[in-house]
This record gives C-alpha cells, structure tokens and sequence, in this order.
C-alpha cells in the first residue's frame, strides 16, 4: 500500500531509523560518494506558498539521489483553471514517483493523498512541517544527543512547526516546554496526543505561559515566525503586542543553559521573534539546521520512493 508524509506520526515507529540514515547519508556525501537510489524517478513539487529551503533541498536531493524533480505551481497547473485536486491527484501519480506539496490547508493535502498511487510528502501546510522537524531533530542528535533529559523549550506561536515539534520531541522521548501568548497555543488535539506519546517515552510535553521559567536550564530554545505564510492581514499588529514577551532575545536566552543552542526553521523576522544578537550568536546551530532539510529528506525519500 501507498505510503504518505503528511503528519510526523506517519514515520513516529520509523523515526530512529529515518534519522540514522539521513545521518549516514550526509556523511558518505561529504565524502563524495555518489549514491542513487531514485535513478530514472521523477518527484513532482507542487508549491501553493513561496520556499527557499524546502524547494531548493528537494530539488538538490532529487538530483543527488539519481532522480529528477519538477516545480509545479498551481497557477501553471490547470488546478488554477478549475481542475479538481482528486484528478490531478489522479493524473500525476501516472506520470511521477512521489509528489511533494507545500500546501495552504490539511484538508487539500489529505484529498491530493486519498486520491493519489504514489507518495505524497509534505513540504508543510497549516497543521503541520514534518520535514522541517525530522530536520530539527537529526540537528539536535548532532549537537546535543541523545535525546533522553534534553529540555526544549519552544517560545512563540503554536503553529504548524510547533505542532510537529511537539509530536516529534514526545516520539524521540525529549522533554519539550511550550510557551505561547493566551490564543496562540499549538493544536490541543495535538498537544494532547504529543502528551500520550511523551508519557510511554518517560518524557514530558508541557505548556507554561511564562517565557523565562519555560527557557530556565533550557538544552534548545526554538522559536519561528509570529505570522505564519498566509496569515497576513488585518491581525497583525495586535498580534505583534501578543507576541513581544515572547521574543527571543538576549535577556531571555540568559535563563538557558550556557551551552543552549538556539534554532529556528528559517524564514527568521529578525527584531520580531528573534534578535540578530541570538539568531548571529555562537549558540545559534540554524544553519546546520537548513543544511539538515537536505540530509533528513534524502533518507526519506529513499524510503518512501525507492
Ligand atoms: N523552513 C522552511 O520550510 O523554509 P522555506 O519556507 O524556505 O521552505
Ligand atoms: N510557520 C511558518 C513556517 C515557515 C517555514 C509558516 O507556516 O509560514
């Protein structure tokens, strides 16, 4: 049967595995082996919302796997004429391997999935970015591994990121603290079941509304965007009062573990969730953690396309 990436509980029995070979497929890369498992496979990349990292490691991946990618946007495509999500879904799993789609809503994303033979990987949607996280976490494994007693301490906007982060810290068996101006938390369906998974694991998924106790002896401080793509609007400036205790700045990394790192998914808003004082410090690991996209996703593009 078809195998999707639309949420990281679809890979939460996988995780170990999928992070151990991203990891020894970055190092044989370095050491300009060439390994191609996706020889003569097509990987198409629908994009409904701008991307810089996600587009680009995709892509570059695809080509060091042997295969071949093509960059489809929905105002090219006759989905933009009117032609339904089920039929191109459809028409494409004739023609490619595996479909990689950023998508605006889960709900499309799930539809392109149910109707598609082929693989479907997210390149994120409104719910979740599982890529990005699998990303996050071979990063953390690199820097500050293993897992078991690492505090991470996430502080900003309960969006897509935070929601895989979640899921993704309770499956590795991290202790994951989430701190969220009142109407900005994660999922609490989400939230919830990142508890369960944390409790079979011995570890703890928990909320604390109060910036500084939640990144007190923090290993990781995480923090990303307080307008996610396709929230932009009338909102903003309110929600930009919301979010102010919240930035990362230097005050508030003081309370973490002088050894922290700091990491964010990339597009930063410098001087708004972050300060270049923490995203340019030694602490910072987030282009270790771009570069990771590459390596995370090759190892599962193996596994879903091979
Ligand atoms: N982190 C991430 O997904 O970046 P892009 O939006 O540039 O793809
Ligand atoms: N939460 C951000 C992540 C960007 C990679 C967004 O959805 O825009």
């Amino acid at each position: 049967m078809v195998r999707h990436l639309i949420s990281i509980l679809d890979v939460q029995d996988e995780m170990n595995e999928i992070l151990d070979r991203g990891s020894l497929i970055k190092t044989r890369q370095k050491n300009g082996e060439i390994y191609e498992p996706l020889k003569n496979k097509s990987l198409g990349m629908i994009f409904e919302k701008p991307s810089t990292r996600t587009r680009v490691s995709f892509e570059v991946g695809m080509t060091q796997l042997g295969g071949h990618s093509l960059y489809l946007s929905p105002k090219d495509l006759q989905i933009g004429r009117g032609e339904t999500i089920a039929d191109t879904a459809r028409v494409l799993s004739r023609f490619l391997d595996g479909i990689m789609y950023r998508a605006f809503s889960n709900k499309v994303m799930r539809e392109l999935a149910d109707n598609a033979t082929i693989p479907v990987i997210s390149g994120l949607d409104d719910v979740e970015h599982p890529c990005q996280i699998l990303a996050d976490l071979l990063t953390i494994k690199e820097h500050k591994g293993p897992f078991e007693g690492l505090r991470l301490a996430y502080v900003g906007d309960g969006n897509n990121v935070c929601n895989s982060l979640m899921l993704g810290a309770a499956i590795v068996g991290m202790d994951m603290v989430v701190s969220c101006p009142e109407g900005y938390e994660p999922d609490q369906a989400l939230f919830m079941k990142a508890q369960e998974i944390a409790e079979r694991n011995e570890s703890s998924v928990v909320m604390e509304r109060d910036p500084v106790k939640a990144v007190t002896e923090a290993d990781v401080i995480y923090t990303d965007v307080w307008i996610s793509m396709g929230q932009e609007g009338a909102e903003a400036e309110a929600k930009e009062r919301a979010f102010r205790p919240y930035q990362v700045n230097e005050a508030l990394v003081s309370h973490a573990k002088e050894d922290y790192v700091f990491m964010h998914c990339l597009p930063a808003h410098r001087g708004y969730e972050v300060t270049d004082g923490v995203v340019d410090s030694d602490n910072s690991i987030v282009l270790d953690e771009a570069e990771n996209r590459l390596h995370a996703q090759k190892a599962v593009m193996e596994r879903f396309m091979a």
